[in-house]
């Protein structure tokens, strides 16, 4: 792969800022991200003010409170959204859950999902579809990946009952990104219904990756994580909800973050911005992590630029796959994202073929359907590792 040498010295030098990226060749991003040097050093310092002016203070309460706010403000630059739309939580998973309960549900309402869902949502679902007489649709997305339009699949299975779509906006199994816009355009606009479908976009894979307007796309719920493509510490992410159907989501867990209360210490109402689904007392230090190395992406390029990078760099990785017999990359085209999945014709398992690259300084991993090898590069990805890596599996195989 021929690239400058000023730019390859320029992404070996951010590559410095990650202590992960030393002792390994790394392809798990879609996993969990490795965090910067600055971000653990942004946690260690947290910690050491909470320490020394509290650990609880009107001092570090007021310091807690202006750096929550400040990676809401950061992150929802990432996505281009305002910040009040911002909730701040634990991981992807949860931000689901707030979607999912926080919907009125009535007995017939009908959940759409597409066959391409991480199990812990599918849980979630299937639990809400049990309490409250909620039915579900599968729409078969997977079969789209090389052909067919994925609207017009999700077209085909709304139904005037249909109150709600699942998807993910980047396939944790294929990489297979989908048209957000035109999907919530499908759906706010489905004329069979007496009222708009709303879209909930399990965005694990593509906050971080993708190069994101969430405003314009005008999906209702974006669950994210700060732990995979953010290269965040594991503990903190965050869930976008549109501002026209706020008013309609009610919380499920509750707690002082997420209500106003009187002079006498009561509750009063719910706030009316993205905290009114935060609980409690959090672990503050990592919010400052999770800054830290949105931080270090954005002095490195925008979000646009990194993810040009990440196309180029699947690219490559997805063209020396495909030229070895025994694999088939599951996508017959180049990636649209930092996703490279393939399957291995070979005596070996996947799982076997994974463990001994391991083994071997290579991370990588499996993913159950469909069977297949998952490899993902990131932006600070160097062609030598894909060089590497293809090598490393050609000679396993
Ligand atoms: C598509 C998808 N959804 C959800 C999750 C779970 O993420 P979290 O642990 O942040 O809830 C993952 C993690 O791999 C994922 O890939």
């Amino acid at each position: 792969m021929n690239y400058p040498q000023t730019f390859l010295s320029e992404v070996q030098q951010q590559r410095q800022e990650f202590p992960g990226l030393i002792n390994k060749v790394y392809f798990n991003f879609g996993g969990q991200g490795t965090l910067p040097r600055s971000g653990l050093e942004a946690i260690i310092d947290a910690h050491n003010v909470l320490q020394q002016q509290g650990p609880f203070s009107i001092k570090v309460n007021d310091w807690i409170r202006q750096k929550t706010e400040l990676l809401r403000e950061a992150i929802a630059q990432e996505l281009g959204v305002e910040n009040s739309t911002i909730t701040l939580t634990e991981n992807v998973t949860s931000g689901c859950n707030i979607a999912l309960w926080g919907i009125d549900w009535q007995p017939g309402d009908r959940i759409l999902m597409t066959d391409c869902e991480h199990p812990g949502i599918i849980a979630t679902v299937e639990e809400i579809a049990r309490r409250f007489q909620v039915e579900i649709d599968i729409c078969p997305i997977l079969n789209t990946l090389n052909e067919g339009d994925p609207v017009e699949v999700i077209k085909q299975q709304l139904t005037p009952q249909t109150r709600l779509v699942v998807l993910s906006h980047l396939l944790w199994n294929t990489g297979q990104v989908l048209p957000l816009k035109e999907i919530s355009d499908l759906c706010h606009h489905y004329s069979q219904s007496d009222r708009p479908i709303l879209v909930l976009a399990d965005a694990a894979q593509s906050a971080g990756s993708l190069a994101l307007n969430l405003a314009e796309t005008e999906v209702d719920f974006y669950a994210f994580t700060g732990h995979k493509w953010f290269c965040g510490p594991a503990g903190v992410g965050g869930l976008y909800i549109r501002p026209e159907i706020f008013e309609f989501v009610n919380p499920t867990f509750i707690g002082w973050r997420g209500i106003n209360i009187d002079g006498k210490g009561q509750p009063i109402d719910f706030k009316q911005d993205g905290t009114k689904f935060e609980v409690a007392t959090s672990s503050y230090p990592q919010y400052e992590g999770l800054r830290a190395a949105i931080a270090v992406h954005n002095n490195w390029g925008n979000s646009e630029r990194r993810y040009q990078q990440i196309c180029q760099l699947s690219e490559y990785l997805w063209k020396g796959l495909s030229e070895i017999s025994a694999i088939n990359c599951l996508k017959n085209s180049p990636p649209e994202a930092g996703l490279v999945s393939f399957t291995v014709n070979s005596n070996m398992s996947h799982n076997s073929i994974v463990q001994k690259l391991e083994n071997q300084g290579f991370f990588l991993r499996t993913i159950r359907n469909p069977n297949c090898i998952r490899a993902c590069v990131h932006y600070f990805t160097l062609p030598d590792e894909i060089e590497q890596l293809i090598k490393a599996i050609s000679a396993i195989i």
